[in-house]
């Protein structure tokens, strides 16, 4: 059973959080066109001493999708989700459970690391908590810590991909789970988005495709590497961040590596707080699922929307009747 929060979107589908990319633009754009649309809370970074940004982030989503739920009562916005990384490098994350809560954020999304706490902040603003997985053990111990919902990270996902298929992974977390579940990994099309519920998820979690959209934050040059590459310029290392994840070849190139010849990093190298070897990672080495052959051109978020939108009715009736 999917809550009511999940339910009355336009097409099911779930934006997903992006280091750097994903911000407020990109977030509201994705809510007006009736999808859920999401951001990492670390992307609202300040200044030492400045007022916490991610404040000001929520206070202007909030705002701009009231005022156009206000003109638009036919067809109200969808919510959106902050995404929390639950990671014992990101220092932040007390103050932005605090700041979330304050806003009472309607859907928090949380990665590496599932905590009770988190949980515990989202129900009590009346938020509802889903958190990412890639496998079935970590399947249930979220939900032992109190998560609502689980997002299946299946095989070809950009950043921190899992190494199973999408159809392994949803099958052995149905036949506990009855709750809300998302799949993630190299889904583009209204068609793919249809099968990842034929598999047995609810909803389908998107994220590169919404790279190749005006609203993201992203070098042009990056969007564009995007529209001109495949699953075959996907490369799966844990060189850049200590975790296993999937990047552009060409960026690897032009960063002067063979992505043919990575090294393997230890894991203790991951950092989530601004460090180094992450910003090395997201701003220069650059991440993608194995999707994008389906993303050709760079559009508003609201294009894109609208292509899945079609494409998901179009995929029912051809399959469904
Ligand atoms: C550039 C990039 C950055 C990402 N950063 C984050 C992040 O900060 N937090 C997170 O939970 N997931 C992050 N992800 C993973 C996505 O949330 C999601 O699992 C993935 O995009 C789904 O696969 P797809 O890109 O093939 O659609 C990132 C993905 C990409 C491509």
């Amino acid at each position: 059973m999917l809550p009511p929060i999940l339910s009355n979107l336009r097409i099911p589908v779930v934006a997903s959080p992006m280091f750097i990319v994903s911000g407020p633009d990109l977030v509201i754009a994705q809510c007006k066109a009736g999808i859920v649309g999401s951001f990492p809370a670390l992307n609202a970074r300040e200044s030492d001493g400045e007022a916490p940004l991610l404040d000001a982030w929520l206070t202007r989503i909030a705002e701009e999708l009231d005022r156009h739920n206000q003109a638009n009562p036919d067809r109200p916005a969808a919510p959106f989700a902050v995404n929390q990384i639950v990671h014992r490098s990101n220092a932040r994350l007390e103050r932005d459970i605090e700041i979330c809560h304050r806003h009472k954020v309607p859907i928090w999304i949380t990665s590496l690391g599932a905590r009770v706490e988190v949980n515990q902040a989202a129900h009590d603003c009346g938020g509802i908590a889903l958190h990412d997985v890639i496998n079935n053990v970590f399947a249930r111990k979220a939900i032992e810590k109190g998560a609502d919902g689980l997002i299946a990270v299946a095989a070809g996902a950009g950043g921190h991909a899992g190494p199973q298929s999408p159809f392994a992974l949803v099958q052995e977390i149905r036949d506990w789970f009855d709750g809300p579940l998302l799949l993630s990994g190299a889904i583009a099309t209204g068609r793919a988005v249809l099968a990842a519920q034929a598999m047995g998820a609810d909803l389908a979690y998107i994220g590169s495709p919404f790279i190749a959209t005006e609203e993201a934050n992203a070098p042009a040059d990056y969007k564009r590497m995007i529209t001109e590459s495949g699953a075959m310029d996907i490369v799966t290392s844990s060189l850049f961040t200590g975790v296993s994840g999937n990047y552009l070849a060409p960026s690897i190139r032009a960063a002067g590596m063979d992505p043919d010849n990575l090294e393997t990093a230890d894991a203790s190298a991951m950092n989530f707080g601004g460090g180094s070897s992450k910003a090395k990672a997201w701003s220069q080495i650059w991440g993608s699922g194995q999707g994008i052959g389906a993303v050709r051109d760079i559009v508003p978020a609201a294009t894109r929307i609208d292509r899945l939108a079609c494409e998901y009715a179009a995929a029912k009736a051809a399959i469904c009747g």
